[in-house]
């Protein structure tokens, strides 16, 4: 039998139809699941990813805010916790809190105001601003407000990025302090060295003294000794005027002229005119060369001591140590014959009163190396040769004393080091010479010595001198 086929019922046509329909429903459905998932799986992504920002953010010490500016209040709408710890809270609870009641401490006012000015402005801003804790305690912020643009190029939000300052504020504070100190220790040492140079010179001074008033007294000494012999003279002479003038009345009285001349030869005898005529001349010379030699002195002294500390002019070296020598004759006189050999030297640029200082420094060197040396009395020698070498103006020093010892050599420009006893020296001198050689004048200054034999200075002056230049 062959099959044969019916006609499908009404019924089952609209069933496969309904059939086809929910089919296709269902693969829509599925389809828009698929999707939904995956959209899912993309937002946990994107939520994944955010709360990885969001930890990086939270990890940072660095404070970081975000502000919506669009809204009135200018509320948070994102702190890291660095942000919300600066300001007391959690981030969740700040959330939304105006940006406007940052707790701002007394003397912010300036900051804050112009913090909100460039903020109206749309404007970046960065500054500092003194904060109150929950606590009371005050510190410091420094703020950078960051403007940030939407899509349509409208403002919409500010980055804020802020960080507790104190500390640093507190250690620039400290260093300010530091070099303030610093800088007045280093003015008051400034002083002292200055006062210590001013001492020495002092005392240099009085010791000169002390050898000028003794130097001036020698001369001073024959000059009234020679007046003293003058007056006597002058009263002799006054005498025999008178016998003279007698004399002369008594001849044109018509007196006996033999008689009249033996009492004038007898008078001539009593004054001893003879000696007079010798005498006198003598006695004006000695006067006059005390005299020129007190002047000397005391023009010597005054060239010495130079009045200006600074200034510094065209000077005759070879000259200058001449009234060094004048001055400290004293000084070297018992234990050194000097003996100079000034060669032809052009004026040197300098402050010849501090040179005059360093030259009378190594001379009283000098002689107490010879007295050290204990060198017979007429061997002690001290030599001053000067010479013009290019541009410099070479002074040395040499006397033939105790010399130093090796180990010294390296130690004797050192402020206060000194091999003599108290009341000697104080260890100054050759450091000062060195400051005013080398710092103030550009010169050089150099030593060689053998113990037991002497010891020779060497200074090199530049001889257009030198700027002040300041001590180390
Ligand atoms: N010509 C010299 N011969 C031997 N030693 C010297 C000579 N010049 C300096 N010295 C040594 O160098 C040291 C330092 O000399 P410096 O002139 O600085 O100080 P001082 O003479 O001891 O004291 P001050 O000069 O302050 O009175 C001396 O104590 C001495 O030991
Ligand atoms: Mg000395």
């Amino acid at each position: 039998m062959s099959a044969q086929h019916l006609p499908a019922a009404p019924e089952e046509l609209e069933l496969t139809a309904t059939l086809a329909v929910l089919e296709a429903a269902v693969g829509d459905a599925r389809l828009a699941l698929r999707r939904l998932h995956r959209e899912l799986g993309e937002q946990r992504a994107v939520k994944a990813e955010l709360d990885l920002r969001t930890c990086a953010l939270d990890a940072l010490t660095t404070c970081i805010a975000i502000v919506d500016i669009r809204l009135p209040q200018r509320p948070f709408v994102f702190l890291n916790q660095a942000f919300a710890a600066m300001l007391g809270g959690a981030p969740d609870t700040l959330l939304g809190a105006s940006y406007d009641r940052l707790p701002l401490a007394a003397g912010s006012e300036d900051a804050s105001a112009a913090m909100r000015e460039a903020m109206a402005n749309g404007r970046e801003w960065r500054g500092e601003m003194r904060m109150c804790r929950s606590d009371g305690s005050e510190y410091w912020v420094g703020m950078t407000l960051t403007p940030v643009h939407g899509a349509d190029d409208a403002l919409s939000h500010y980055v804020a990025i802020g960080a507790d300052i104190t500390a640093r504020l507190e250690a620039d504070r400290r260093k300010q302090e530091l070099q303030e100190r610093l800088l007045a220790e280093m003015k008051e040492r400034e002083r002292m060295a200055i006062e210590l140079r001013l001492a020495q010179k002092l005392e240099s001074v009085g010791r000169l003294a002390a050898g000028v008033a003794h130097e001036i007294n020698t001369p001073i000494q024959y000059v009234g000794d020679s007046i003293h012999f003058l007056r006597a003279a002058a009263a002799d002479c006054e005498t025999l005027i008178r016998q003279y003038r007698s004399a002369i009345d008594a001849l044109a009285g018509g007196a006996a002229a033999a008689p009249v001349l033996e009492a004038v030869r007898a008078a001539e005898a009593q004054a001893d005119l003879a000696f007079l005529a010798e005498e006198v001349p003598k006695a004006f010379e000695r006067t006059l060369d005390g005299v020129d030699r007190v002047a000397g002195i005391v023009r010597a002294m005054k060239e010495f001591a130079h009045p200006d500390p600074t200034e510094q002019s065209p000077a005759d070296i070879n000259h200058a140590i001449e009234t060094t020598l004048t001055v400290a004759r004293n000084e070297y006189k018992y234990v050194a014959s000097v003996h100079t050999d000034l060669g032809s030297l052009p004026a040197v640029t300098c402050n010849i009163g501090e040179i005059n200082q360093v030259l009378l420094n190594l001379l009283v060197n000098a002689a107490h190396a010879i007295e050290a040396a204990r060198r017979p009395v007429g061997e002690g020698r001290i030599e001053i040769a000067t010479r013009s070498d290019g541009a410099h103006a070479v002074v040395a020093v040499r006397d033939n004393g105790c010399g130093i010892a090796p180990e010294h050599l390296d130690h004797i420009f050192d402020p206060f080091f000194t091999t003599k006893e108290v009341g000697k020296g104080t260890g100054q001198g050759l450091a000062i010479a060195r400051s005013i050689v080398v710092d103030k004048h550009g010169g050089d200054i150099q030593v060689r010595s053998v113990p037991g034999e002497g010891t020779e200075f060497t200074l090199r002056l530049p001889v257009g001198g030198c700027a002040r230049r300041e001590a180390a």
